[in-house]
């Protein structure tokens, strides 16, 4: 294509292809596993108010300004700032976004192993006949032993890497345009059914009806990572995925596209989750386990449970999946293009580097609970400081970035290759990147270091 590069890079073939490949980075445990669970710590429906609010006024710009920065460049998250910006310090974003990448894996496959456990005691029929007390002691009894969940995340990882080395194109198509739409149905289904549970009442206030003194300056801060985290923003993600975009995909509708499908997705499972949590008399604050010592008891309640929870803890591993492949590829795409080491290379030291710091998270929740930082054991320390940390510092640099340097010229060039975007539209987007997205993100850290309060 003219005026491209022949560098001979990947580039998704169809327009769907990319849509899909940047929904199935986005839909994830984050969604599922992660939403509910902080949303319940965090007081609910103030919680779900504040972060969709980030997500129209943060993560959409963001998004669009990743994407603009990849296919501009065609390189990864450090390589696009060396070709945008040549010699200037902005390429540490890209450094930001690969140490941010580790960190997040870390956790990621820990979770994903638990899915996978769980797919298993699905297929043994191992929730029924058990009382919710006897689900919770199930959960613990897993994510509490040494030697099955550290197997499970590297069994994940494994799978991870398998993907990458073969490239990520090939069966993400797939994914998106069937089983997606399937977990979506799993949903709907897991909704109808917890919502005519007795006391699901309590649930639907405690997701929809705010009550903002609830909400504390953390709660506003994770809202803010959890905008970043669940949508794949701030780390070169959807740098590295713009990377392979073609010219004729119109950019600004699959920023759309995707939050749109990210949001929704979120949102249900928060209507599935919460009814059954107040129903089955569950903390809504019991945290990383919710989901699972919650949707068990829905399961067996319902007619063809057996059925349903093996194939949702099959397609929430597969969601899990494209986003951990997505995840492993910016540390690949770095390692490959700046240090010329070839795929396979790239993606095994990733990999096993990835799993080192995996066990370590998969203990800190049994054996190694006791080694703490600032009150958080290693698994929640990697997902504090990449989702409330890394992601927001790098997207605010990335908004500044596009904002300040990039420039209102070469977006709306880059942005009506595919598409069009209306010159009020334009102006709408540029003053979210120059000013509220950086001053937004600015303010809510400056506000958790304490030298702001509100
Ligand atoms: N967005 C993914 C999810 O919600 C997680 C993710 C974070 C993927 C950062 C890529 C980058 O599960
Ligand atoms: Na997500």
């Amino acid at each position: 294509m003219a005026g491209l590069p022949s560098n001979n890079r990947d580039s998704f073939g169809s327009k769907f292809g990319v849509i899909a490949a940047a929904a199935g980075s986005a839909v994830g445990l984050g969604n599922i596993w992660k939403f509910p669970y902080i949303a319940g710590v965090y007081g609910g429906a103030a919680f779900l108010f504040v972060y969709l609010g980030f997500i129209l006024a943060i993560g959409i710009p963001i998004m669009l300004s990743e994407l603009i920065i990849g296919r501009s460049s065609r390189s990864n998250a450090f390589g696009a700032f060396k070709v945008l910006a040549p010699g200037t310090p902005w390429r540490f974003i890209g450094i930001l976004g690969v140490s941010a990448a580790f960190l997040i894996l870390s956790f990621y496959g820990v979770v994903a192993g638990w899915s996978l456990q769980y797919i298993m005691l699905s297929i043994q029929d191992g929730f029924s006949s058990k009382t919710p007390e006897e689900i919770a002691s199930l959960f613990s009894s897993l994510t509490e032993s040494t030697v099955r969940p550290v197997v499970l995340q590297l069994v994940f990882m494994l799978l991870t890497g398998a993907i990458v080395i073969v490239g990520i194109k090939k069966g993400i198509e797939k994914y998106t345009k069937i089983l997606m739409p399937l977990l979506v149905i799993i949903l709907i289904f897991l909704c109808v059914k917890s919502l005519t549970l007795d006391g699901a009442k309590a649930g639907l206030e405690f997701l929809f009806k705010p009550d903002f003194s609830k909400l504390s300056g953390d709660g506003i801060l994770s809202a803010l990572g959890h905008a970043f985290f669940t949508l794949s923003l701030g780390m070169g993600t959807l740098i590295t995925y713009g990377s392979y975009v073609q010219r004729d995909n119109n950019l600004l509708s699959t920023a759309f596209s995707v939050t749109i499908a990210d949001t929704v997705i979120a949102i249900l499972a928060g209507i599935a989750i919460f009814p059954a949590v107040f129903a089955f008399n569950i903390a809504p604050t019991e945290g990383p386990g919710l989901i699972f010592i919650t949707l068990p008891n829905v399961f067996h309640q319902m007619p063809g449970g057996f059925v349903f929870s093996i194939l949702f803890f099959i397609l929430l591993t597969v969601a899990a999946l494209t986003s951990s492949i997505s995840i492993l590829e910016v540390v690949v795409a770095y390692f490959k293009e700046e240090f010329q080491m070839n795929r396979k290379v790239a993606t095994v030291l990733a990999t096993v580097l990835v799993s080192m710091l995996g066990v370590l998270c998969s203990l800190s929740m049994g054996v190694l609970s006791p080694i703490t930082f600032f009150g958080l054991n290693i698994f929640d320390l990697m997902d504090w400081i990449s989702a409330n940390l890394l992601l927001p510092i790098g997207g605010m640099f990335i908004a500044i970035f596009i904002g300040w340097i990039f420039g209102r010229k070469k977006v709306q060039k880059e942005v009506s290759y595919g598409g069009h975007l209306s010159g009020v539209l334009l102006s709408v987007f540029m003053f979210l990147v120059k000013f509220i997205a950086p001053i937004a993100i600015a303010i809510v850290l400056l506000n958790k270091v304490g030298l702001l309060s509100f």
